[in-house]
């Protein structure tokens, strides 16, 4: 049994839809979150500015002491994964493997969408993480940067956000995908507008919910869960003024946010 905590980290609030999930499936672990809210966005940064900054953030998360770290932005697992596993002494997961290992085990045509941040698409790390489980699929991408401020706006439900996911996602319907992976932090929130632009047909896999799965098993594996009885302490901490975190991350969380400190890296 091991008390120490899992350390979890994203660009700013987006990340808590992982969180989330995690607390769901592990509720008696402990969970210290990081936020770089000063920073964010990261889908539109450069791949070796994303790599810098998720650096720093693995080695404050080392410094809580964590036993494993999440990188719940999908960004940041797209262009700093393998630096980090490299560069951390302890197991590093991200949400990009676990989510295209769902969606290749869900397609039946072997026709799949992925949606992200310009950076996430750009990379490619989705399509080739598909191909590595499924080396037939026709993976098709598409960067919807617009979802990410529409939702921290909270317009879920909003005319403008079905009109713009119409825009991103129409494309994707004409190419008769059976499967559509929300690669982004944000997007499950907009679960309801994707699904019923996609349709019926068309499978919606979260990439958070996917990575909950996988770090409940890299803990059984590693000897590394937690006790049963443990009564899991959350702690926050964001490198912007944390009003804002507060009160939007309550909607990512589903639950109030409690034990929340503002840092600087840089110290
Ligand atoms: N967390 C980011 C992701 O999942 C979305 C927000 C951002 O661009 O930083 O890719």
């Amino acid at each position: 049994m091991n008390p120490r905590p899992i350390g979890v980290f994203d660009s700013g609030i987006g990340g808590l839809t992982v969180v989330r999930e995690l607390l769901h499936q592990l509720p008696h672990e402990s969970l210290v979150y990081f936020g770089d809210t000063a920073r964010v966005p990261y889908g539109n940064k450069s791949p070796e500015t994303v790599r810098r900054y998720s650096r720093e953030i693995a080695g404050y998360l080392l410094g809580q002491d964590v036993k494993m770290i999440v990188v719940a932005c999908n960004t940041a697992s797209a262009h700093a994964l393998e630096d980090l596993q490299r560069a951390c002494a302890v197991p590093v997961e991200g949400v990009v493997g676990p989510g295209a290992r769902a969606a290749a085990r869900h397609t039946r045509t072997g026709r799949i969408g992925v949606i992200g941040t310009a950076g996430t698409m750009a990379s490619g790390a989705y399509a080739r993480a598909i191909r590595a489980g499924a080396p037939e699929a026709y993976v098709v991408e598409r960067a919807c940067p617009l979802f990410v401020p529409l939702v921290e706006e909270g317009w879920l439900d909003h005319p403008a956000t079905k009109l713009i996911a119409h825009e991103y996602l129409d494309p994707l319907t004409d190419e008769r995908i059976d499967t559509l992976v929300l690669g982004c932090t944000h997007y499950p929130l907009l679960r309801k507008v994707i699904g019923a632009v996609m349709g019926p047909g068309v499978t919606l896999v979260d990439s958070a919910e996917a990575t909950a799965a996988v770090v409940v098993e890299r803990l059984q594996e590693r000897g590394l869960l937690g006790a049963p009885s443990g009564n899991g302490i959350d702690h926050f901490f964001v490198t912007d003024s944390s009003d804002r975190f507060r009160e939007v991350g309550s909607r990512f969380l589903g639950r109030e946010i409690e034990r929340l400190e503002q840092v600087d890296l840089t110290e």
